[in-house]
């Protein structure tokens, strides 16, 4: 019995009692691999000693002052460690408390900019499909997750959503990577002349897609694109790396590899690990002079802003990843990972592509390979896996509705950047057997055979 109303009512799920580096641990005594870090969530892992040393600390000072009342030392030392690190123009911090809560921010911060430097009539955000930016209604507006918007579309602002850079299934067989990046940044720059720049706030992407998609990541050239058709039409760039920043692809900022700087960065899970909900939008000085010189204040505000807890913990995080030098390991093991995962699955004949950097990494399913057929949808295959995966002990991140909110399968991998090659082995072999599970359960139909 529960009186909590659960994301599945259906479903009966493990107490997690315990964590133990990358290892959760249930009320049974079960342990759990935790190769997906939740939801992209816990990359020092689940007992890191240095976090809770430093929460502990912090409690026995003081938890939360309101921050109409006060700044904290936390918070200020986390904002200047932040910027020191964040792509050049990248000069001011707000903190909040997770990545929903953090994108709001950014979207209403793009349009307080643009009525306080006089260009009120600017209402509208483009986006792209098959993406995800939170389950708060702005963040849901701006997103591309079609059965997540389905039922509440009627609450939603108006966005214009253009095509991801999708390019397992997108880019045309006689085109290069290259040619099919330039042709998404031709789309967006129709797009805005189509809608009439002069309305638009911000173009909104992640860096590298997530959860929707399954890790998709942007060919060569296509953000630097971006970036200039943005700047050419006056518009801002604000970048969502809630899931793919704060290191997990290599660098502390995905968007660091693709060269280009946004207007706005929203980061969250990775900022604190899990050891305290946090998340931070990220603005450039431009936009904080406009409000310095403006109004004087942004309009906007929680009670938990910059909760002095949260913002301990997120520091101890980001300096324990220095310290111990954790990005090097994800720089050194992400390549470690693909070759595992290239090396078991590239030929399995459900596997129809394997995509990520770092440590972010998405396997998309197929009932053919060579037509690149999903399954049918109504056998749930993703969910398959991770009920296998889990009898495995092993977590993992699957998701369905891969290529258009309804089609496709895929899982994600997002394991703590303290695993080493021991953990990245088991993670392939559990996985292995997760997928002989979970396909080896499906129907005969299900492969176009008839029963
Ligand atoms: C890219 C991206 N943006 C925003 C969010 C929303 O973050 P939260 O669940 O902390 O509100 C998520 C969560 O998965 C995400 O992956």
């Amino acid at each position: 019995m529960t009186s909590i109303l659960h994301r599945s009512i259906r479903d009966t799920l493990p107490r997690a009692v315990a964590g133990d580096g990358p290892f959760l641990i249930d009320d049974q005594g079960r342990r759990y691999l935790d190769a997906c870090g939740g939801a992209a969530v816990s990359c020092l892992g689940h007992s890191h000693p240095a976090v809770i040393a430093a929460i502990r600390a912090q409690a026995d000072r003081l938890c939360y002052a309101h921050t109409s009342f006060f700044s904290s030392e936390p918070a200020e030392a986390l904002a200047d460690h932040l910027v020191a690190r964040a792509p050049q123009g990248l000069s001011h911090v707000y903190f909040v408390s997770g990545g929903s809560e953090a994108i709001e921010a950014a979207l209403k911060m793009g349009r307080q900019y643009y009525v306080e430097i006089g260009q009120p009539q600017r209402s509208l955000f483009v986006s792209r499909r098959q993406s995800y930016h939170g389950n708060t209604l702005g963040a849901l507006a701006v997103g591309g997750n079609a059965w997540r918007r389905a039922q509440f579309a009627p609450l939603l602002i108006d966005t214009v959503q253009v095509s991801p850079c999708y390019e397992y299934r997108d880019r045309r067989a006689d085109e290069s990577p290259e040619a099919y990046g330039q042709r998404l940044v031709a789309e967006l720059d129709e797009t805005l002349r189509r809608v009439g720049p002069e309305r638009v706030i911000a173009f909104v992407a992640e860096t590298v897609g997530g959860a929707t998609a399954g890790v998709v990541t942007p060919v060569p050239g296509y953000l630097r694109g971006v970036r200039e058709v943005c700047d050419r039409h006056g518009i801002l760039l604000i970048l969502d790396e809630v899931m793919c920043g704060m290191g997990r692809t290599g660098t502390l900022y995905a968007c660091e590899q693709d060269r280009v700087t946004p207007d706005i960065v929203v980061i969250a899970k990775g900022l604190g690990a899990g050891y305290e909900p946090i998340g931070a939008t990220l603005l450039s000085r431009r936009i904080f002079d406009a409000f310095r010189e403006g109004s004087g204040f942004f309009q906007h505000g929680h009670t938990y802003l910059g909760h002095v807890l949260a913002c301990t913990a997120a520091l101890e995080v980001q300096r324990t990843i220095e310290r111990e030098n954790l990005l090097e390991n994800v720089r050194r093991l992400g390549p470690r990972l693909e070759a595992r995962l290239r090396e078991r699955f590239a030929a399995h004949p459900h596997v129809g592509d394997i995509r990520g950097r770092g440590f972010f990494w998405g396997v998309e399913f197929v009932a053919d390979r060579a037509s690149k057929r999903p399954f049918d949808p109504s056998l749930r295959l993703h969910a398959r896996i991770k009920k296998a995966a889990m009898a495995q002990g092993l977590m993992t991140y699957p998701m369905g509705g891969t290529i258009d909110g309804k089609l496709g399968d895929h899982l994600l991998l997002a394991p703590p950047f303290i695993v080493g090659e021991e953990h990245i082995g088991m993670i392939v072999e559990r996985l292995s057997a997760a997928l002989d599970a979970a396909i080896g359960e499906l129907p005969k139909e299900a492969f176009g055979i008839p029963a």
